[in-house]
């Protein structure tokens, strides 16, 4: 794993939009894993202000896939994350609906939806590059405390944290959606990058449990130390919690220069 301190959420932007250009750029195919939420908003604004000036690699044979998706809104809710990531990202990289994938929650699919998205994951070749965000309990995607290490795409239900957290997008806790279909711990271990961006103070506490904690399904997000290529990109303030700061700062700093992320 590794760890790498920047000053503001600005730098995680720049340095994680240089690292999925570089991943698009080795490989036009590429098989980009995109978060929602908060977090990866300036990353992706930033792909696309480079995209715009004509500075970025063409996304014309990407596909994309979703980690996640809310179970019980109407179809095309703007709170949904097929339209969220087609708003935030896809349309304004000019990638056709067709080419980005999600978990499919209509209602009469349900029980066989995880098994859909495994199958259609493992056809296009696995996700080359994973953008992930982190909740305040050390959720990742959807996988809330206790969900399996090993688990695959499946029906979740939120905590009431996590819907407490969300409720910004929705106008209040009682509009978000209790079930969500997400990646299992185990999907997103089988991407070949995984790319962990945090910021700020709220973050501090999961980023450590994560990082430097012991492997628990308590805290989803330590399943990333038996991933062989992680990069977590953490501000001064998310990475508040972590007791080995100074080494991680020391082997960026000494990073070499032919050796990307
Ligand atoms: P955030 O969400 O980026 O909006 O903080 C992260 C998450 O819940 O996984």
């Amino acid at each position: 794993m590794e760890v790498v301190l920047l000053a503001d959420a600005r730098q995680v932007a720049r340095l994680a939009a240089d690292t999925i250009e570089a991943t698009v750029a080795a490989k036009p195919q590429a098989v980009l894993g995109l978060a929602t939420g908060s977090t990866p908003l300036p990353t992706y604004q930033e792909l696309i202000r480079r995209h715009r000036a004509g500075l970025g690699p063409s996304y014309d044979q990407v596909r994309c896939f979703t980690l996640d998706e809310y179970v019980g809104l109407p179809p095309g809710h703007q709170q949904s994350y097929r339209a969220t990531i087609a708003r935030e990202l896809t349309d304004p990289l000019g990638i056709p609906p067709d080419r980005v994938h999600g978990p499919d929650p209509s209602p009469e699919g349900l029980a066989s939806a995880g098994e859909r998205y495994e199958q259609e994951l493992t056809a296009a070749g696995g996700v080359d590059i994973q953008v992930l965000g982190i909740g305040t309990d050390g959720h990742l995607a959807f996988n809330e405390p206790g969900s399996a290490l090993t688990s695959l795409t499946r029906l979740k239900t939120l905590t009431a944290e996590t819907r407490q957290a969300n409720a910004r997008f929705f106008g209040s806790v009682a509009a978000v959606p209790r079930h969500v279909l997400t990646q299992g711990l185990g999907t997103i271990l089988r991407a070949r990058h995984l790319l962990l961006l945090a910021t700020g103070a709220a973050k501090a506490d999961a980023v450590a449990a994560a990082v430097e904690g012991p492997l628990s399904a308590s805290c989803p997000a330590s399943v990333l130390q038996l991933h062989r290529h992680v990069s977590v990109l953490v501000d001064e303030e998310a990475a508040a919690g972590l007791a080995r700061r100074e080494h991680y700062r020391e082997v960026y700093a000494a990073k070499p220069c032919w050796q990307g992320l």
